[in-house]
């Protein structure tokens, strides 16, 4: 099939990214990073996580984060929502949209969220109603769907049964989560076959982590059969907390690369996304795990 003219790339560096950093990040970084990442040409950005803080302490000052945002017209500023504690601080802290997160695997449901996928759905029920009375879009995520750091391979109608149970919950779309990013064009393409038999592509994200180094190609064969939404984290910067191993989310430069090199429209500036990506690296003292940046970056001095 034939390409899409245009992509929309969501932003989750500041959350994905930031919440399995072992040093403690100063406020201020957050925000420059969330305020470079809306001047680069950004339209979603996940900018924090309203989880419990004793899971995961990198999150925990979410709420000074939604307070400090200096909002770009055009720009939706999103959240994590575990549950409807979570989606109370969300609204309170001025999210424009949530995202809700279960997994295909039931193990890793468990490490994530200390419950299993049913009861996992149970707990998101009154966030949906919570959100529809606000009128407040809702993100679902599906972790684990090319592979589960305890049990190993995934079957793809498992990935199909919580992706409907979201969409039929409400939420606007599911992003598919390849966790600890050992899923391959050969997996990713069996996948999606199973998927849109049941869904359209604009029901489906993906958001694949680099580990392997497959999620460009993962990206492409998404891209092939029509999904037209993103996940990318700036720099390449996270990963999972409860997926021991797993690397960061494919670096946003190096997929607004692979699109500019396919004539496909994203709104982004690359020398802007590699600026914001190589600053927030200079602040955490380490080399940028985009390839594009680094390349660039060779052949500009
Ligand atoms: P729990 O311990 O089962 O929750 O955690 P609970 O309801 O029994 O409550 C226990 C305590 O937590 C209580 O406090 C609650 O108030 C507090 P205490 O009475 O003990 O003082 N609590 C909260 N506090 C603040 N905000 C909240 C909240 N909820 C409960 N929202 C829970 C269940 C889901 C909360 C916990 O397991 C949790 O926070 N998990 C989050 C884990 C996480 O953030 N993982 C990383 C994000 S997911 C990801 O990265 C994957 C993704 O990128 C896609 C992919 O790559 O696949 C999205
Ligand atoms: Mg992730």
């Amino acid at each position: 099939m034939s390409l899409a003219g245009r992509v929309t790339l969501v932003e989750v560096g500041p959350r994905d990214g930031l919440q399995n950093e072992a040093q403690t990040i100063a406020l201020g970084a957050k925000l420059q990073l969330i305020e470079d990442l809306a001047a680069a040409g950004h339209t979603v950005i996940e900018a924090g996580s309203f989880v419990n803080p004793k899971w995961v302490p990198q999150m925990a000052d979410s709420e000074a984060v939604f307070a400090g945002i200096k909002r770009h017209s055009g720009v939706r500023y999103a959240a994590l929502t575990p549950n409807l504690q979570g989606f109370e601080r969300a609204v309170t802290a001025g999210a424009d949209e949530v995202a809700i997160f279960a997994a295909a695997s039931e193990s890793f449901s468990k490490k994530n969220i200390n419950c299993g996928i049913a009861e996992s759905l149970q707990r998101f029920a009154p966030v949906m109603a919570a959100a529809a009375e606000r009128d407040l879009p809702v993100r679902g995520y599906v972790s684990c769907v090319l592979g589960c750091p305890y049990e190993g391979e995934i079957a793809p109608r498992a990935v199909a049964a919580v992706s409907g149970d979201l969409l039929e919950m409400g939420c606007y779309e599911v992003s598919l989560g390849d966790t600890i990013g050992s899923g391959t064009a050969g997996s990713m393409q069996r996948l999606l076959e199973v998927l849109l038999a049941r869904f359209t592509p604009a029901q489906l994200a993906v958001h694949c982590h680099d580990t392997y180094g497959q999620a460009l190609s993962n990206i492409l064969v998404a891209l092939q059969h029509g999904i037209t939404t993103v996940d990318a984290s700036v720099a390449g910067l996270g990963g999972c907390p409860y997926a021991r191993g797993a690397s960061g989310n494919v670096a946003t430069e190096d997929v607004v690369y692979m699109l500019n090199g396919l004539g496909i429209e994203t709104g982004l500036d690359l020398a802007a996304l590699i600026r914001a990506g190589n600053r927030i690296c200079d602040t955490l003292g380490r080399a940028s795990g985009s390839r594009v940046a680094r390349a660039l970056d060779l052949t500009s001095t």
